[in-house]
């Protein structure tokens, strides 16, 4: 079994959905609380064991590509102020020299088509993908979760998590059959199936181990929901000759791509936070106390 070693991130979507601060901001830079939503999946690829990962980004993203560099004037003002604090912990941030690498997808014809993109720089071996804009948040990351059960299962690995049944016809649901590991065997994937066709309530969130044969799938895959290349619809194809297994995350993922999501993480991570999670409860509850009294009003 080929150890993987390589992630792909995709940076390269619009962001429509947050409009209109992604007019000149990418939306992989919003914070939660102080650290952009991207930050939260490499911390989550270098946790899993992962040696060097593959940005896919597009035009006006060139921000992402600064955030991982060295910015020497901030560097020498912390340093010269005294604040070593702060120096240290931005220091720790950065990849190391040579660990990652931009590839660009000239348009973004959907998440299928920028995952297609790293085929020359991932080569012929098993990789991980992470969604950034969904944000791990657990005791481990997810991706390590489902590294696990790649060691024991090899093949294709899916994290996966329940939904309430009235929603599977917003995901791409996978079947459930026999154990593997802390997994299961997947029957069958099918992305938004129609209300009361799901084979189950797994839907999957985000983190992928994939073979490399699925770039030869997404090569002439077309297009599909949203007139999209579509991930899902090429991971269905590669089922037919090769296994994939899913894991329930023991966490749980936000949505950031989503506005709710995107608040409900920040409330979240500011919460566990020692440092301010003791007065942003107070001032959530504040907020939901002034809520309730202007509603009974
Ligand atoms: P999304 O579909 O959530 O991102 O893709 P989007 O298209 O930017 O969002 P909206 O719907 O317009 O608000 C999930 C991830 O895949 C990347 C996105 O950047 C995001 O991190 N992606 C998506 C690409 O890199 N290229 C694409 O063509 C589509």
């Amino acid at each position: 079994m080929k150890k993987v070693r390589k992630a792909v991130i995709p940076v390269a979507g619009l962001g429509t959905r947050f409009l209109p601060a992604t007019k000149s901001v990418p939306k992989e830079m919003l914070p939660v609380v102080d650290r952009p939503v991207v930050q939260y999946a490499v911390d989550e690829a270098f946790e899993a064991g992962i040696e060097h990962i593959v940005f896919v980004t597009g035009r006006n993203k060139q921000a992402i590509e600064d955030y991982f560099d060295v910015v020497p004037e901030l560097m020498g003002t912390l340093q010269q102020g005294g604040k070593t604090e702060q120096y240290g912990s931005l220091e720790r941030l950065l990849p190391q020299a040579g660990s990652t690498t931009f590839t660009r997808q000239q348009a973004p014809l959907g998440l299928g088509h920028a995952v297609w993109c790293a085929r020359d720089v991932i080569g012929d071996e098993p990789f991980a993908l992470l969604l950034p804009d969904m944000v791990s948040f657990g005791k481990r990351g997810c991706l390590a979760e489902i590294m696990d059960v790649y060691s024991v299962s090899g093949g294709n690995v899916i994290a996966v998590e329940q939904c309430d049944p009235s929603e599977t016809h917003k995901y791409g649901i996978v079947g459930r059959g026999g154990p593997m590991g802390s997994g299961f065997e997947v029957t069958e994937m099918v992305e938004k199936p129609a209300p009361g066709k799901a084979p189950s309530n797994f839907y999957i969130n985000g983190r992928y181990v994939l073979q490399p044969e699925i770039f030869d799938l997404l090569e002439n895959q077309e297009r599909g929901a949203g007139g999209e290349i579509q991930l899902t619809d090429a991971m269905v194809r590669l089922a037919d000759s090769q296994k994939f297994y899913a894991k329930p995350f023991d966490g749980r993922m936000f949505d950031c791509g989503s506005k709710e999501g995107f608040i409900e993480a920040n409330v979240a991570f500011a919460l566990s936070r020692s440092d301010i999670g003791g007065t942003v409860l107070e001032l959530v509850g504040d907020l939901i106390r002034a809520h309730g009294r202007r509603d009974a009003a």
